[in-house]
């Protein structure tokens, strides 16, 4: 299949009603899955997202400070890409997997003609590409790098959204988070920023401070200036 310049060799793919949905074969039978800016739970949140959330905090936006350059190392289906784009940023966002690379670039595509559209077309630039790899190719360097790697299969099948269920069936579990994390703070000039569940003890060493979320936290590691 080719979708939007990538040929894409994935029986998990399909093209339904000019949309990409990730259908992957499971027991509990949950359904397909996009990359949605518009509709739903997503499309509520981007609408009410203000500075004070904890990812606003985490990556440092403050009244006043200029507006940091921000590179989602760990993309994904482009939703905290797209939370940090409606708070002012402008991300580069990086996802290593053709299958999920392709649905974030449909899910952005068709948010275009939406209320959200100019701005996320404007302020996101997606890379098909390992971030261990390409973020030391990002020039200038970005001032914050986000990472949220998938995390390890502990919660109970119900409490685990059916699209991080269908991204794992894709993308396994990403052992390399370590390594990710040690070239993002080698990368960014102010702060690397790591996105764990929020009982989880801290991917490397001890941040320099966390920002609790309701089910995430956010680990932040500052440059020293
Ligand atoms: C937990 S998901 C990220 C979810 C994302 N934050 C969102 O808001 O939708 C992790 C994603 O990061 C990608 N990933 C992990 N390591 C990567 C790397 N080194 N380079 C690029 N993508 C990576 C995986 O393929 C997976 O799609």
């Amino acid at each position: 299949m080719e979708f939007w310049g990538v040929v894409l060799n994935s029986s998990l793919l399909f093209e339904v009603e000019g949309r990409l949905e990730l259908r992957v074969p499971s027991e509990d039978g949950h359904g397909p899955v996009r990359a949605e800016f518009v509709e739903g739970r997503v499309g509520w949140r981007l609408r009410r997202a203000g500075r004070s959330q904890a990812i606003g905090k985490a990556v440092g936006l403050k009244k006043g400070k200029p507006l940091p350059s921000v590179v989602d190392a760990t993309a994904g289906l482009g939703r905290d890409s797209a939370l940090l784009a409606v708070l002012g940023c402008n991300v580069i966002a990086f996802e290593r997997s053709p299958e999920i690379h392709a649905l974030l670039v449909d899910g952005l595509r068709s948010a275009a003609d939406s209320d959200l559209g100019p701005l996320l077309r404007e302020r996101i630039a997606t890379r098909l590409g390992d971030s261990i790899e390409e973020l030391p190719t990002v020039s200038p360097g970005p001032d914050v790098v986000l990472v949220d790697p998938m995390h390890p299969n502990r919660r109970s099948k119900a409490k685990v959204r059916k699209e991080m269920r269908a991204l794992r069936a894709v993308v396994g579990e990403d052992c390399d988070a370590k390594d990710l994390v040690a070239v993002a703070l080698s990368c960014a000039k102010d702060r690397v920023v790591v996105k764990r569940p929020a009982k989880a003890a801290p991917l490397i060493l001890a941040p320099s401070f966390q920002v609790e979320g309701k089910t995430v936290r956010f680990d932040v590691y500052l440059r020293e200036s």
